[in-house]
């Protein structure tokens, strides 16, 4: 069904403050995900009108370098880097993506180290940064940075203890007149969409519903898992041990949800006996999840590889191209403002 007129037009202008930060067509950001948002996921996002973000990660500076220079062979529209706080390299990694041109560059994993938000806005990029409660947002805000992601405990990967639905009704009214916040975790269908910009959102950030797109290189067995999976079936990883404080992963149950567990334990009990400090216990944490999740992404080991994936995963039903997937949250988007005006 064709949306009347009236909820297009109503979409675009509730868009419009998000679309013209972005640079874009539409206010709709692809989340980094490490594996998944390479060059071809990034490029097509990017080219069906939306803002694809290349996921960092572990990379060393070199392959960022070819990564972005290799995005930017498939599209001549703006993309961002996700870069994570405690990657070794950070200010390096800043450098490689100035020197490209990076128009909007993503801290994820807490707040911007020293020196770090200066060095990026340095660049001329625009800095988008996670925002997991209030007071870290104005901190964030006060601090300079141009626009914030609030994330849901709905979503895929690395979560807070917050809904979405929550985050938004109380950060939303106090924040969004003062720039422009971007809503994420959990959001399947283009009526969500449409609920948050009425809101005050400038746009929304999406992961699970990008990850079976055509354009995406994640193995068949992963993209399988994720057609097959509901959300019930995407749940959040359980901390074990009090001293070994963990950040919750969102994941679709399997044998490597046992294995977190027996990891954790080999690394508290590591702690214990002082054979490690409590800095590189939870690195060793973070570099499990990175390469479990590559096993499951890249070699399609979806039982011992972890399948990082939101809630929203129910309403992902089948393989189809990035541009039908935002055609229809669009579609979605505009039918429910109509409904409702
Ligand atoms: C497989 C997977 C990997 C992810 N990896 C990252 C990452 O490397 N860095 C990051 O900031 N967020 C990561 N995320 C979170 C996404 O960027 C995005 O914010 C999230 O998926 C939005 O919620 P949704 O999954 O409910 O759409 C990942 C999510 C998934 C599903």
């Amino acid at each position: 069904m064709t949306p009347p007129r009236s909820g297009r037009s109503r979409l675009t202008a509730l868009m419009a403050r998000g679309a013209e930060f972005l640079g874009t067509d539409v206010a709709i950001l692809a989340g980094a995900m490490s594996w998944v948002s390479e060059r071809n996921l990034v490029a097509a996002i990017s080219n069906a009108g939306g803002f694809g973000v290349i996921a960092c990660g572990a990379m060393t500076p070199a392959l960022l370098d070819a990564e972005i220079a290799g995005t930017k062979a498939l599209t001549t529209r703006p993309f961002g880097v996700n870069l994570i706080t405690m990657h070794p390299d950070l200010m390096e990694l800043i450098d490689i993506c100035g020197r490209h041109g990076v128009g909007h560059v993503v801290l994820a994993g807490g707040l911007p180290p020293a020196g770090s938000l200066e060095r990026i806005k340095a660049t001329g990029a625009k800095l988008i940064c996670f925002a997991p409660a209030l007071a870290l947002a104005k901190k964030l805000i006060r601090s300079g940075v141009d626009a914030l992601v609030i994330e849901g405990m709905e979503a895929g990967g690395h979560i807070g203890p917050v809904s979405t639905s929550v985050l938004a009704q109380e950060m939303l009214p106090e924040i969004a007149r003062q720039l422009p916040v971007f809503v994420a975790g959990g959001i399947g269908r283009g009526e969500a969409i449409a609920a948050y910009l009425e809101m005050g959102a400038a746009g929304v950030q999406l992961g699970t519903r990008f990850v079976c797109a055509t354009e995406s290189i994640a193995h068949p067995n992963f993209k399988k898992a994720f057609i097959r999976a509901s959300a019930r079936d995407a749940i959040a990883s359980v901390q074990i041990d009090p001293r070994l404080p963990v950040i919750p992963v969102r994941a679709l149950k399997n044998a490597s949800t046992e294995l977190f567990t027996a990891k954790q334990r080999e690394v508290a009990q590591a702690l214990d006996e002082g054979r490690v400090a409590m800095a590189e216990a939870q690195l060793q944490i973070e570099h499990y999840w990175a390469g479990a999740l590559r096993r499951a992404v890249i070699d399609g080991d979806v039982e011992h590889g972890s399948l990082m994936a939101g809630q929203s995963v129910g309403m992902v039903t089948k393989e189809e191209p990035v541009a039908e997937i935002i055609a229809a949250l669009l579609e979605e988007a505009a039918t429910a403002l109509a409904t409702r005006a």
